[in-house]
């Protein structure tokens, strides 16, 4: 991309989401840890990534709107509580990885009700698919569950954060042992 348009295409950005970035609330996410950085960045980065992608597509001549993309990138992880805290929470399905959409949602409304619509409240309420089962309905929507899901590829690299992500604690997962069942995994695939 040429200096020129990616330096237009980062004011089209802001112009979009210009209310979020200085909104005292989501600034709050910075402090907000997710796996390797803040909630903050993560939501950033998924958004750009997320908006270019749009971007592309749109140069292809396929319709898609790059507002409510950029939109619902900043938005899709705007949870009221850091994760580590939800997930001390002993209900299966209220942890972290299966309630946040529903959260974020929510809280997006509840701050920026003028910017909402229903795309955006579907990429929002369904980018932890397929984690959450019901499939995104829109195409801007399938763009955050994409975006999000590479972004947040770094979780996939540190195996022993996931079973915590989706709410199983460190005493369940030592109960459990679930290193030594790692290993024996690990050992049987080497035989095969
Ligand atoms: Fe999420
Ligand atoms: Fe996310």
């Amino acid at each position: 991309m040429k200096h020129k348009e990616r330096t237009a295409l980062l004011k089209e950005y802001y112009s979009y989401v210009k209310p979020i970035l200085q909104s005292a609330e989501f600034k709050r996410r910075r402090s907000f840890e997710h796996h390797q950085d803040s909630v903050y960045d993560h939501s950033l980065r998924v958004s750009l990534k997320a908006f270019k992608f749009a971007h592309q597509l749109e140069k292809m001549g396929i319709s898609i709107s790059k507002k409510n993309v950029a939109i619902a990138g900043l938005l899709h992880d705007f949870y009221t509580r850091p994760w580590r805290e939800k997930s001390l929470d002993p209900r299966f399905f209220k942890k972290h990885g299966f309630s946040h959409a529903a959260d974020a949602c929510h809280n997006a409304y509840l701050y920026f009700p003028e910017l909402m619509n229903d795309r955006i409240e579907d990429a929002i309420l369904r980018h932890m698919f397929p984690l959450n089962i019901k499939p995104p309905k829109y195409l801007e929507s399938w763009m955050i569950t994409l975006s999000d899901k590479i972004v947040s590829f770094e979780v996939f690299l540190h195996p022993s954060e996931l079973p915590r992500y989706v709410g199983i604690s460190k005493e369940t997962m030592q109960k459990l042992n679930v290193r030594r069942w790692y290993h024996k995994a690990k050992e049987l695939l080497h035989e095969i």
